[in-house]
């Protein structure tokens, strides 16, 4: 068959990875995240010492690199020219970096390439989850399933917070502050920006937890749950 493309897409903190996750194991899918990749570019560039608010330098630098993506939802694995940088792509740093290397154009036109051949190649297998911000917008229009996950920026600072392992006010507040910042750049850049596809069913999980969000998702697959 043609294979199940499901799309997740949604801000920072959303609670998108977990979920998507979770809807790969149980629907038997791949899973693709993309916001690893836009990371990974993001990683290397800081390692390398590219001024991230030069387009011209951040396009020439991923134009070279190889990314690789492991699709099982239980392993999910990301490679840079053939090294692992699982952990590095989490950092801070690069947290606050990536927004400015994932407004770059030629950036997103090389890396939504090569998320569409990861998709392709899934739906021999039966299809893949995959997880983004512009996923059932550009990268995949015609998923089966678009998913729009959201939450209020105090409950999505809070679980990025506990992520972190934080654990004082000042820490939360700063969170927040940066989790704001990001949410601005990646809806307001004039490249394939954050936004709500047309088909998408919006679900907000302030108040909802992770089951219930893959309970409601299972059933717009058809699933019985
Ligand atoms: O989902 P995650 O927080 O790991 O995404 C990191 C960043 O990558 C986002 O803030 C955004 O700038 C970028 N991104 C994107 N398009 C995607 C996925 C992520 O621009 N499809």
């Amino acid at each position: 068959g043609a294979g199940l493309v499901v799309a997740v897409d949604g801000p920072g903190g959303s609670g998108k990875s977990t979920v998507a996750r979770e809807l790969a194991r149980r629907l038997g899918l791949r899973y693709l995240d993309t916001g690893a990749m836009y990371r990974a570019v993001t990683q290397l560039a800081l390692e390398r010492r590219i001024d991230i608010e030069d387009p011209q330098a951040v396009a020439e630098l991923a134009e070279r690199a190889v990314l690789s993506v492991g699709t099982d939802p239980d392993e999910p694995t990301i490679a840079v020219d053939g090294t692992r940088v699982d952990a590095e792509i989490r950092t801070r740093a690069v947290t606050n970096a990536v927004s400015a290397i994932a407004a770059v154009p030629s950036v997103r036109t090389r890396l939504v390439a090569q998320q569409r051949q990861v998709i392709d190649a899934s739906r021999a297998g039966g299809g893949i989850v995959v997880e983004g911000r512009d996923i059932g917008s550009v990268v995949a229009p015609d998923a089966q399933v678009k998913v729009f996950l959201t939450a209020s920026t105090e409950v999505r600072a809070l679980r990025r917070s506990r992520q972190l392992g934080e654990k004082g006010v000042d820490d939360v507040a700063r969170t927040l502050a940066e989790l704001d910042r990001r949410d601005a750049l990646d809806s307001t850049r004039a490249a394939d920006p954050l936004a709500i596809p047309d088909g998408a069913i919006v679900l907000d999980s302030t108040a909802m937890g992770v089951p219930e969000v893959v309970e409601e998702v299972l059933r717009h697959c058809g699933q019985p749950t």
